[in-house]
């Protein structure tokens, strides 16, 4: 890691910003290559990960390690993944706008660090506070658009898929045109099982 990753993640590992610092076990600052191509911003910590000091290890998880692989994207090497908020909310709610906005600064910190040509936005959470409480996921998913001149794209949540199958065939054809957009910007021999 960098020094300046280091030095960021040290930060956040100790940050008391905010009321969930209270209550988490551990803040959870993110991981995979911090030179990645591709940034993963989820909503926030839940319980495993809480636990874990790791982000996306519950059920969620996995099922997102299922959808990389079947891209071709691991964890180490195409992708670093972060949260909307570092610590885990209480019962897992939604983080509140207050929350959200005094930790997003460490967000915007890790993006302009791994500066990344493309971001994915998982689910509704990602999407509002990045991009504007006025968005709809359920219209706007797999539509690429501009974000401080990068790439997004919003897709569901994992946690979405696993309360809804009949999402994950949408959230595929999402991330076929992740991995389309990955070999025409990064890399034209990318290798996926799948696409
Ligand atoms: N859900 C998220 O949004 N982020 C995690 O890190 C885990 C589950
Ligand atoms: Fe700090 Fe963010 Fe954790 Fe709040 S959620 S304590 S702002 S790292
Ligand atoms: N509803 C959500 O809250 N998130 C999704 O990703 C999809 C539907």
């Amino acid at each position: 890691m960098n020094s300046e990753m280091a030095f960021l993640r040290n930060e956040i590992l100790q940050c008391t910003k905010c009321e969930l610092s209270k209550t988490r076990n551990h803040a959870i600052f993110g991981e995979g290559n911090e030179d990645a191509a591709i940034m993963i911003i989820g909503e926030a910590p839940g319980r495993d990960e809480d636990i874990q000091g790791r982000p996306f290890v519950g059920k969620s998880g996995q099922l997102l390690d299922r959808i990389l692989a079947a891209c071709g994207f691991t964890r180490q090497e195409h992708v670093f993944i972060s949260n909307i908020v570092k610590c885990r909310p209480p019962e897992n709610r939604v983080p509140a706008p207050h929350e959200a906005a005094i930790c997003m600064p460490w967000l915007l910190k890790q993006i302009e660090l791994v500066d990344p040509r493309i971001l994915i936005l998982l689910g509704a959470t990602a999407l509002k506070y990045m991009a504007g409480q006025e968005h709809r996921i359920t219209r706007e998913r797999g539509n690429w658009f501009n974000w401080q001149n990068k790439l997004a794209i919003s897709v569901y949540h994992p946690a979405a898929l696993l309360r809804d199958p009949l999402l994950k065939r949408e959230t595929w054809e999402d991330f076929k045109k992740v991995v389309g957009k990955y070999r025409e910007l990064v890399n034209p021999q990318h290798y996926s099982p799948y696409v």
